[in-house]
Parts: structure tokens; sequence; C-alpha cells
């Protein structure tokens, strides 16, 4: 199935396992649903945290900006994500800033339904050490990536992460520009488009639809 119509519904995000169905359902009643344009700054970086926002349809990338405009994607995130938590978390600004990379909908908790949620579920705090553990690892394969592969490396490896099984292929659903992979790897758009064309010629990845599909013999390096 497409991401781009997945759904998470509520009750089905791995945030929520093993709640209860009464819990569930009061999360329903004090949450709210919220729709937002592609491209809407969603948390600031440094604002102040008051909600925790659950994606159920759509992208969104978390990211780092200088005075200059220049960017570094720290993830994109997608249905059945959580974003904002650590605000909530440790009472500190937020650490990064969030945009829509599409139209998204998403479920709106305030802080104090959530740290109310939270005191009377374990279930609830396992899963979201679960959820911090994998943000974790994936944050140092990332610095691993940046300290020791050159860029063609850091490309490779980031489009092979983006990528998901469809029809047989692998496939990269998000529509990312090249200056939005060049975030992601610490390349300029320049050195993405270049890497792009020897790929495409060497064979390792095409573009059908607007979309990549890579070829599984693209090498993880190292
Ligand atoms: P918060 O700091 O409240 O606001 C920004 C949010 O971006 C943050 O909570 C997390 O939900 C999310 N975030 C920050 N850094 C990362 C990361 N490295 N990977 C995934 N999500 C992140």
């Amino acid at each position: 199935m497409s991401h781009d119509i997945l759904h998470a519904t509520i009750g089905h995000v791995p945030l929520f396992s093993g709640l209860g169905d009464g819990e569930i359902d009061l999360l329903r009643q004090v949450g709210i649903k919220k729709t937002f344009a592609k491209g809407t700054l969603l948390m600031s970086e440094g604002g102040h945290g008051e909600s925790l926002f659950i994606v159920q349809t759509g992208k969104v990338k978390v990211f780092l900006s200088d005075p200059d405009g220049k960017e570094v994607i720290l993830s994109i995130l997608g249905p059945g994500d959580f974003i904002g938590e650590m605000a909530l978390i440790d009472n500190e600004p937020r650490s990064a800033g969030v945009m829509s990379m599409e139209a998204v909908e998403l479920f709106v908790i305030s802080k104090a339904d959530f740290r109310s949620c939270l005191a009377k579920n374990p279930e609830l705090a396992a899963n979201l050490m679960k959820g911090l553990c994998q943000r974790l690892r994936a944050a140092d394969r990332h610095i691993e990536s940046l300290a020791l592969m050159d860029v063609y490396g850091r490309v490779a490896r980031a489009l092979l992460d983006l990528a998901e099984h469809a029809d047989g292929k692998l496939v990269i659903n998000q529509r990312l520009t090249h200056k939005d992979i060049g975030n992601m790897v610490g390349a300029s758009r320049e050195m993405v488009s270049r890497i792009f064309r020897d790929l495409t010629n060497a064979g390792y990845i095409r573009v059908e639809d607007r979309r990549i599909i890579v070829n599984d013999i693209l090498p993880a390096l190292p």
C-alpha cells in the first residue's frame, strides 16, 4: 500500500499499543484532529511545547536550520509516528522544527492529557521508551554516516533507508528534491544531482512516475 494513503488510526499506533479500550476512548475524546497544508511549520525549534502530535496521514520533516536558511533534515516521519514528546517530557524548548512535506492529518493531545495518561499507563511509558530508542539508533546511524562515509555512500545509504518494498521493487514513495536529500546527508543540491546522474547511468536507480526506484544492487557502504 502506498504511504500516501496509509492512515494511522489512534487505536493502532505503536505508541498506544497495549492500552485498554477505555484509555483509547478517553484519548479519542480529549484529542483533536487537525489538518494542515503542505509546507506548514507545525513546530518551531526553540518554541514552547504544549502538545503531542500523532501523524495520521502524510509526511513531516524534522529539521534544524541556521539564520542563513541552511538546514539539516534529522528525520522524516509519517503515519503512526509521534512528534513533540521531548518538550513535554523534559519541559525544555522544542528541540527542532517540524514542517509538513505534504498535506497532513494530525491527532493532537494536550500536554496535561498526555502526562496524565503517561502517569497512569506503564505500557505508554514503555512504548515511548521503545520509540525513543529507535530514534537514537537512527540518529547513531546518521552520525556514523556523516563521520565515516563519503558523500556517495551517504546518498546511497539515505536512498536505501528511505526505500520500501512495493510490487517487488524498492521504491521511494516520498517525493524528495535533490535539495531535500542534500539536507539529509550534508551535501549541496549540485553534488546530489551529480551523484544521481552517476547512479542512474550505472543502473543503480531510475525514476518512474516521479518516484525513485532503487535497484537492490545499490551498494550499502561501508
Ligand atoms: P520536541 O523537541 O518537543 O519538538 C520537536 C520534535 O521533533 C521532538 O520533540 C521530536 O518529536 C522530534 N525530533 C527531534 N529530533 C528528532 C530525531 N533525531 N529523530 C526523530 N524525531 C526527532
